[in-house]
């Protein structure tokens, strides 16, 4: 599955800005690539408050990203590509545009309006005078989740303060998102990534959730049991079409448990694990999150979901920099983590642009910055920006090919990108481009013949990770000193492998012959 951040994926129509028409004109690059699958993240009208995740209408599309009439093309086009297509719903919060929340704001206290919100008064302080908000829920990205409005009512928002959350236990709400999955269902898409999917139902009593915030917003704010019920229709929604449309919920838990209730046969067909993504470079870590992910599905018959980069984190190849040591060290670690990656049985989601290597953009200036989480922290968490600069296409200079010469893309591209670009890896068989290629085209070969089924090794070693499934062997190299390479015929390594070693920061898959 490859995650196309549409903002920054292609600009085909010369605003500086990505589009559906842009996405449109590099389906034969993913196909190429060897992905089976995209995930388009929000392209609906929406003021962009949160990238798109603020959406004010849920069945439209921005003009920014295009057209219904787009989108339609977009998805017959994929199709005929052998590309299926899934979108990103967005359940939790509408953005403060949206007509049922401008309706909310124009109704008085108490007008059923309000009540696809959740409108809360505030408290008094000890002293009995000042009105605070109505419990100390914080917002995830920074400052309280609640806004005071002049009426002296406030309305909750675990996100930012123009992302007010919705009241799932308003009936209409329920409908509403039912249609809107019927909508986009009808005109073909094969899925959803459902966006905070553990969210959407709040602890009734809204008791605070002290100095614990974190621990506490498990079953209080997230994972309340009621949510359940929504993936159950949504479940039947979907098996009611032809094909197999399916649905993958972002699930934030540390607990395998709350995890496996996502993943009952009757609600949602994958959630994402997101330990991989935020494991430190270290073979011990990497066994005990494979293994506990493997471990976290196992009682549901789901596949485990595998993520190394997202529009939400920094991106691995400057993430596995650190501390920083050797120069490039980012990228053969990269490279190694993909063979772990594509190795491991279930489904691999990559996000665009780390076929290419790209690092983390750390130094956009303070001005640029979009993402609420930088301007709600006053800048002391940089926020999400560094991960979402568009794609370098072509060319020597920004925008690279990702927007007519010209185009000044949305957010600035870092002048020495010339190197990076598609352009300029197409045919060079040592780039991460054709790397990503090869690995992904042998694990098309090799995959239908694997047991989902991991084989671990009895004495497992703190500098590298060595697994198998069947006949393929996956070994990484965590360490910076050369390892001795199992058993098999390596018919893949990240870097040169010399005799029976495997260098340090270096992976291979090796093939045994299939046993008789
Ligand atoms: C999810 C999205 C993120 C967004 C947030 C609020 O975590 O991945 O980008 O900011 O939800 O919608």
């Amino acid at each position: 599955m490859y995650e196309v951040y549409v903002r920054s994926f292609a600009d085909g129509g010369g605003d500086g800005e990505g589009d559906l028409r842009g996405v449109r004109s590099r389906l034969a690059y993913l196909r190429d690539l060897g992905v089976d699958a995209l995930w388009l993240t929000p392209f609906y009208p929406s003021p962009l408050a949160d990238g798109g995740y603020d959406v004010a209408d849920h069945t439209g599309v921005d003009p920014r990203f295009g057209t219904l009439d787009d989108f339609d093309a977009l998805v017959a086009d994929a199709h005929a590509h052998g590309l299926r297509v899934i979108i990103d719903i967005v359940p939790n919060h509408t953005s403060d545009r949206h007509r049922w929340f401008r309706e909310a704001l124009a109704a008085p206290i108490g007008d059923p309006a309000r009540e696809r919100y959740v409108f809360r008064p505030g408290r008094r302080n000890p002293d009995g005078r000042m009105e605070g908000p109505p419990n100390d829920w914080p917002s995830m990205f920074g400052g309280s989740a609640w806004e005071r409005l002049p009426d002296g009512q406030w309305y909750l928002h675990l996100y930012a303060r123009e992302q007010p959350d919705l009241n799932w236990r308003d009936p209409g709400v329920r409908r509403a998102f039912e249609d809107v999955l019927r909508f986009w269902l009808d005109r073909g898409v094969d899925g959803f990534r459902i966006d905070v999917a553990a969210g959407l139902f709040k602890d009734p009593a809204f008791a605070d959730v002290g100095a614990d915030a974190r621990t506490a917003l498990h079953g209080r704010i997230y994972s309340r049991p009621e949510v359940h019920g929504v993936y159950r229709d949504w479940r039947r929604i979907l098996e009611s079409y032809d094909g197999d449309r399916m649905a993958v919920g972002e699930v934030w838990t540390d607990s395998p448990d709350e995890l496996a209730r996502f993943l009952r046969p009757d609600e949602l067909h994958q959630a994402f694990q997101f330990d991989l993504q935020l494991a430190p470079w270290s073979a011990p870590a990497f066994r005990d999150v494979i293994q506990a992910a493997v471990a976290a599905v196992e009682p549901t018959g789901a596949a485990p979901t595998w993520v190394l980069s997202s529009h939400d984190m920094p991106r691995h190849v400057t993430r596995y920099e650190r501390p920083p040591g050797v120069p490039g060290i980012g990228t053969a670690r990269a490279r190694a983590a993909l063979l772990m990656l594509l190795a491991l049985p279930g489904s691999a989601y990559l996000y665009q642009g780390e076929e290419l290597g790209l690092p983390e953009v750390e130094d956009l200036p303070d001005e640029v910055r979009q993402d609420p989480i930088s301007r709600r922290t006053g800048g002391k968490r940089p926020g999400r920006d560094g991960c979402r600069v568009p794609i370098p296409w072509s060319g020597a200079k920004e925008p690279y090919g990702f927007a007519p010469d010209g185009t000044r893309p949305w957010l600035p591209m870092p002048p020495d990108w010339a190197s990076l670009t598609v352009e300029a890896q197409d045919g060079d068989p040592a780039s991460m481009l054709s790397f990503y290629r090869s690995a992904l085209a042998l694990r098309r070969e090799l995959a239908p013949s694997l047991p989902e089924e991991i084989e671990w090794p009895d004495d497992p070693s703190d500098a590298s990770v060595v697994f198998r499934r069947g006949r393929l062997t996956c070994a990484l190299n965590c360490s910076d000193n050369p390892v001795r390479l199992p058993p098999g015929e390596v018919v893949l390594a990240s870097a040169a492998c010399y005799g029976d070693l495997l260098p340090g920061n270096t992976s291979a898959w090796l093939v045994t012959d299939a046993p008789s």
